[in-house]
């Protein structure tokens, strides 16, 4: 069964709580955090105090989406405010073991996230140490935005990689997931689907959800 993880910057950030209870209450299974440092992608999003508040909201487990530059710095950091999922950049990591393997040792899972033209044969040296693997099928920075088709043979090429190795990583989407495309997704090996602007922009966000989960 894939879980479903929506994306909270496209929640009303003036009613956290209330979109947060939300979640709270659908049957959404991980609330995705999108982190932007204004350097690695040409966006700010949040910082450390509202992820702060949404951990105090949340009852679902934190899976943080790091944009940052250099996200080593910022490992401790995370585990202290709760996260449980940590994904990092492969384009933003210069020492990706090291970093991998400090976010698992901080009791964490761990994730590497590849932007739309970078390739997943890049990742086989670091396919035994993930505990998650996060393809952006949009270009990161924005939600909102149109899903990128040649996502479906990245992500049939990881699962035959995953599967062919007997690995048991998560493969997970971000960007442009809509009630369409996600039964594709989901097919082509997905195992977590992100969706923004698809759950908060929709008239009846749990419902959304629930299509969503029941694929
Ligand atoms: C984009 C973020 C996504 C974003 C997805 O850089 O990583 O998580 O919120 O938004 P949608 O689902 O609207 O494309
Ligand atoms: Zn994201």
């Amino acid at each position: 069964m894939h879980l479903v993880a929506p994306s909270l910057l496209a929640a009303d950030f003036g009613n956290l709580q209330r979109d947060i209870e939300m979640l709270n209450a659908s049957e959404a299974d991980w609330l995705h955090v999108d982190i932007m440092d204004g350097l690695f992608v040409p966006n700010f999003s949040i910082g450390t105090p509202v992820v702060q508040a949404i951990r105090r909201h949340a009852k679902k487990p934190l899976d943080i989406h790091l944009m940052v530059t250099d996200p080593g710095r910022y490992v401790s950091l995370f585990k202290k405010i709760g996260a449980s999922t940590l994904t990092v950049h492969y384009e933003a990591c210069t020492h990706l073991h090291r970093c991998i393997h400090q976010i698992k040792e901080s009791g964490m899972k761990a994730g590497v996230c590849l932007n739309p033209h970078t390739p997943v044969h890049l990742l086989e040296p670091i396919l035994p140490d993930v505990d998650l693997v996060l393809i952006m099928s949009v270009n990161p920075g924005y939600g909102g935005q149109s899903f990128i088709s040649g996502s479906y043979d990245k992500i049939r090429k990881l699962n035959s990689m995953k599967q062919e190795s007997g690995y048991d990583f998560l493969i997970e989407v971000d960007g442009g997931v809509d009630t369409e495309n996600a039964p594709l997704l989901v097919e082509a090996g997905v195992n977590v689907l992100v969706a923004g602007n698809t759950v908060f922009s929709a008239s009846d966000p749990p419902e959304t959800i629930r299509q969503l989960k029941n694929i």
